[in-house]
């Protein structure tokens, strides 16, 4: 796989962390993305004890996750601070008085990375991660996903594909040659760092899904307010100039349709299971083979 995208880690928790206001405020397509995948999970059968939602941001699918494993332990996990602080409070409120009564779920929130997530090894059951892990490197994060989860546990999340934003893409490359829209892996690229990672079974299918907005300053602005910045390394340094804005503003005129401009967005849904572990290398460079697996050669053989 060609490693397109290294995400400036200070960047996006940064962009996160100036976004945790009024971010569910304009996440209309993280909305319905969450709920479909909760939905698809309704199809699978599995009893977790304990779910990571990866990447929770202000915490709106965590009391959608309790009520449909009420039996869970739930972990948050978000690389900016600030939104789990937001996921605490909404939390709290979502749940009420109800939180007094006894059995009712307490939420682990951690700040940390994807791509080195602070939680032991075989210690989850499943993974939630809805519309984070396009900010991660899919080789690094699957790593880890299949490092935290227990064998047998299950991986269920969505991403974004290269075909999102690409009215916004094209209008910016009539202005210069920099990368002002992020990057996105496509399905191949993700199904393949998903199987070199050890997960199997992968499921991926995509779904197209189209915002509309009056102007192009309403969708930038939008991106803005949602955290999604550019953060690829390659990004222009320094303020946009105003000419710059102008000329691209102008090029994504030639998408008006019906009045509106469309901004086009590749869903990515996919799930995966944690393997058994055939082998496992460990940091000295050992092999560890589960003493299952070995057995003793016959004289014939
Ligand atoms: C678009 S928001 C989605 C939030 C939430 N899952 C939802 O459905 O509303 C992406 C979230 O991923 C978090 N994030 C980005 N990169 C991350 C990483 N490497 N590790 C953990 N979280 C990350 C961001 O801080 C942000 O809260």
């Amino acid at each position: 796989m060609s490693i397109k995208y290294t995400p400036n880690k200070h960047h996006v928790a940064q962009s996160f962390a100036d976004a945790a206001q009024q971010y569910d405020d304009v996440a209309i397509l993280q909305r319905q993305t969450a709920d479909e995948l909760l939905e698809r999970l309704s199809f699978v059968t599995l009893q977790p004890n304990i779910i990571l939602d990866l990447g929770a941001g202000t915490g709106r699918n965590l009391s959608l996750l309790a009520q449909h494993y009420p039996d869970a332990a739930l972990i948050a996990v978000d690389i900016a601070p600030a939104m789990l602080k937001q996921a605490q409070r909404r939390y709290k409120q979502d749940l009420g008085l109800k939180r007094w009564l006894p059995g009712q779920h307490k939420v682990r929130f951690l700040a940390g990375d994807a791509e080195s997530l602070p939680l032991a090894d075989n210690s989850v059951d499943m993974i939630y991660a809805n519309l984070s892990l396009q900010w991660c490197e899919p080789q690094k994060c699957f790593a880890e996903i299949q490092r935290v989860l227990r064998p047998g546990g299950l991986l269920s999340f969505t991403t974004l594909g290269p075909d999102t934003l690409h009215e916004l893409r094209q209008s910016w490359a009539a202005v210069d040659d920099y990368p002002h829209v992020n990057i996105f892996y496509d399905m191949h690229d993700i199904g393949e760092a998903m199987m070199n990672s050890g997960l199997t079974e992968p499921v991926l299918d995509v779904e197209r899904m189209t915002l509309t907005y009056d102007t192009a300053m309403a969708l930038m602005k939008d991106l803005k307010e949602l955290g999604a910045h550019n953060v690829n390394s390659g990004r222009r340094r320094g303020l946009t100039g105003k000419h710059a804005l102008q000329k691209m503003i102008a090029s994504y005129e030639q998408f008006r349709q019906q009045g509106v401009l469309p901004a086009s967005y590749e869903v990515v849904y996919g799930h995966a299971w944690c393997s058994e572990p055939a082998q496992q290398q460990s940091s000295d460079g050992t092999i560890k083979v589960p003493v299952s697996q070995i057995s003793r050669r016959s004289a014939s053989e």
